[in-house]
């Protein structure tokens, strides 16, 4: 991924804050390289259904796009200023459907939580390893001359059952 998926938010990003004038902030850590495309697209879909919630509902100033990795799980999470969620409860549409749905095939869940604004959490399965593990990869992979297998976990049904809000 990371050399297409990380700089493709970025500017997706912008491109969203400038059009819709809302301050972005993007932040991106420990993300192992070579994520699997089905994965980047997955994240990258993502983001992108979330913001279009961002500028549908949430008449937020301002919105963060934060990737992380959280016990071994790719975290997506995406913040805004906006007036949260409603009171009485979300009622998913397409939008939330399909990321629920999309994290879900990987193994992953999607949370949500309001107040103040609208946070977006999904955390997708991802073997990756820290920083020191990844380098002492590079050197074998650079050895083979190939990018390391990253493996997709599937079938997580106790994380796939998992709420739509939180
Ligand atoms: N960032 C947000 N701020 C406030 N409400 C939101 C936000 N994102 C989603 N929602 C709420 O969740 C509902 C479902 O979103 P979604 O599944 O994308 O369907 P749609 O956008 O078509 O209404 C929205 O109708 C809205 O009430
Ligand atoms: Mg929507």
């Amino acid at each position: 991924m990371t050399r297409t998926l990380l700089p493709s938010l970025a500017e997706h990003l912008t491109t969203f804050g400038e059009r819709h004038g809302i301050k972005t902030e993007f932040s991106a850590e420990g993300i192992p390289e070579n994520l699997p495309a089905e994965l980047e697209a997955v994240v990258y879909h993502i983001a992108q259904e979330a913001l279009t919630n961002v500028v549908r509902h949430a008449r937020a100033h301002r919105v963060q796009v934060a990737l992380g990795m959280e016990a071994g799980m790719l975290r997506v999470e995406i913040d805004d200023d906006g007036i949260g969620l409603p009171a009485g409860g979300v009622q998913a549409g397409t939008g939330l459907a399909s990321i629920r749905e999309q994290a879900r095939a990987l193994g992953g869940r999607l949370t949500l939580g309001s107040g103040p604004g609208a946070r977006l959490r999904v955390l997708l399965p991802c073997r990756a390893g820290g920083p020191a593990e990844r380098s002492g990869r590079r050197d074998v992979d650079a050895a083979a001359g190939r990018s390391p297998p990253l493996r997709l976990v599937r079938g997580a049904t106790a994380l796939a059952r998992a709420p739509l809000s939180s």
